[in-house]
């Protein structure tokens, strides 16, 4: 990294670390038993972090946050109307998070200002998740609240539940102004014009394209880990989930345009970034490359400056050795896989429509043990879908003691419309759907603790992202994705690569002490 890109960087952990990263290990979540909370689909509302713009609300791209181009504002909405102020909040995985990257940038190129709450803001956008219901209730409560003061702003629903719901969202709240699903983010800015003409109804949903969401720039709200789709939807079908209907076909983005993308964003100081797709391994260069996953991971690891690469969510199905194998060659490869089983009954696994058996998941397991250095594996679980009986269920908790993950985020079955499940009806009473969600967090909670415990006396290393409030003390995250609290004498680490020695451990969270920092070399981390 350069002297002056690190300079940014610096000036730019000055400011609030606020958002969720996600982790194995922080507490909290009340699906998950508090293992891991910070799922990509468990993250709860955020507001996409403002302090990034300079005073006048022009984006800053001096502070090492924002990637690309900044677009000249062309014709500047925020001139016009009452200030062209916008409040984006944010629901549901890393995806959304990194869509509303993406919309907070095109939108401050085009000269809105992003503001801290709805009061102070013109344009109310949510970017919502209707991966259960919960999550999908959650949005209209809060469009709820606008029901008599939204008059004089514009509301508008972007994200899963916009394409799931449609023009639906119109009866149900008529003060909404926008619906657009993820799949027609590249044509907001033609909405946008729309809106400002004063049209009250306006829509973006279709979600047979094949393009990908890309902008001039991206607003990131990370300063320590850039988020990147590389791959948009999904072909899976899985029987319970609404992806492939809210954010449409697999589309895979050009080999080339990720790493131009890469390459800016090391330019910007970062050397952490994640890959991301619903099935990020299902990747396929449309390019003449032709390059498959492996491949690229490899090639993003070579990006001068780049020191981790992570991605998530692979599907079992695309797990291949040679990914394995591109870990073990390239120590920038991040030791942490995110391998969803969703439940250790094949009978199950049919019925849910994962194209696996019990034993072909446990054939990938046995793929990552096999590397030459640990890797972590977390994984997601959900409990209660139609069928289940006990029998099955007690093969998912046999599951979690074979596979012995670091980090498990289990989820009670909820059906979800326009999907082939909904059809089986929900027969599995809420009560017992609770007591197995229960179950595999206690199981998992023992082997976790145990797991972390063994860690004690190892040396890990730890990209400095937070500095307590307590004295000396700070923290970051391994390789493999865990968090690790760490007391040192340094005065100031964050944004460094550190080596910490680990020294207590619970269920969810590492303890430790600065045994050595690096300062060059091209280690992984
Ligand atoms: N009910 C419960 N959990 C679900 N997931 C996806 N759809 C549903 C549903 N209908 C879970 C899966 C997936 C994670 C992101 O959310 O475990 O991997
Ligand atoms: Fe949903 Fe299955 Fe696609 Fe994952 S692989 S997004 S669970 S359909």
């Amino acid at each position: 990294m350069s002297e002056s890109s690190y300079g940014r960087l610096r000036i730019q952990m000055n400011k609030a670390f606020d958002i969720g990263v996600e982790s194995l290990s922080r507490s909290g979540g009340a699906e998950n038993g508090g293992l891991v909370p910070n799922h990509p689909s468990v993250q709860t509302g955020h507001n996409v972090h403002p302090s990034k713009f300079d005073a006048s609300g022009r984006i800053n791209v001096a502070d090492g946050v924002v990637s690309g181009v900044v677009a000249a504002p062309g014709r500047s909405f925020g001139d016009t109307a009452k200030g062209g102020t916008f409040f984006l909040e944010t629901f549901g995985c890393q995806m959304n998070d990194h869509d509303s990257e993406k919309v907070a940038g095109l939108l401050l190129s085009r000269g809105y200002r992003q503001v801290e709450t709805p009061e102070a803001a013109r344009m109310i956008l949510y970017n919502t998740c209707s991966i259960r219901e919960k999550a999908a209730q959650k949005v209209f409560s809060r469009l709820g609240e606008y029901r008599e003061r939204g008059a004089d702003k514009i509301i508008g629903v972007l994200g899963c539940v916009a394409q799931q719901e449609g023009q639906d969202i119109f009866k149900r709240a008529p003060w909404v102004s926008l619906v657009c699903g993820s799949a027609s983010y590249r044509k907001l800015p033609e909405m946008l014009a729309e809106l400002e003409a004063g049209n009250k109804r306006v829509t973006g949903l279709d979600n047979d394209t094949d393009e990908t969401f890309e902008t001039e720039i991206t607003r990131r709200d990370n300063p320590w880990r850039a988020y990147l789709t590389i791959i948009e939807g999904c072909d899976k079908a899985c029987a319970y989930c609404v992806v492939p209907h809210t954010r449409g076909p697999e589309r895979s983005r050009g080999s080339e345009s990720i790493l131009r993308e890469v390459r800016q964003l090391t330019e910007l100081g970062y050397s952490e970034v994640q890959l991301l797709g619903q099935t990020v391994n299902s990747y396929v260069d449309p390019t003449a490359r032709g390059m498959k996953f492996s491949d690229l991971l490899l090639e993003v690891a070579q990006v001068a400056g780049i020191r981790r690469v992570r991605f998530t969510t692979s599907h079992p199905r695309d797990f291949g050795a040679d990914i394995v194998e591109a870990i073990d060659r390239e120590p920038k490869l991040c030791d942490h896989i995110h391998l969803p089983v969703q439940s250790g009954s094949t009978k199950v696994l049919r019925a849910m429509a994962r194209t696996y058996t019990r034993e072909d998941y446990l054939e990938k397991i046995a793929l990552i043990r096999g590397a030459k250095r640990p890797i972590s594996i977390t994984t997601d679980i959900i409990v209660g879908f139609p069928g289940e009986t006990d029998a099955d269920f007690e093969e998912t908790l046999s599951m979690l003691d074979e596979a012995q993950y670091d980090g498990v985020f289990g989820f009670k079955y909820s059906p979800r419309p326009n999907t082939p499940s909904l059809a089986l009806n929900d027969p599995i009473p809420e009560e017992v759907k609770g007591q197995r969600l229960a179950m595999i967090q206690e199981k998992q909670r023992v082997i976790q603790t145990a797991r972390n415990l063994a860690m004690l006396g190892q040396e890990l290393d730890v990209f400095v992202s937070n500095k307590s409030r307590r004295e000396n003390q700070w923290s970051g995250h391994t390789t493999s994705n865990r968090v690790i609290s760490f007391s040192s004498q340094e005065r100031e680490l964050l944004g460094s690569y550190v080596r910490v020695k680990v020294t207590d451990s619970g269920t969810g969270s590492l303890v430790g002490a600065h045994v050595l920092e690096i300062t060059t070399g091209e280690w992984g981390g």
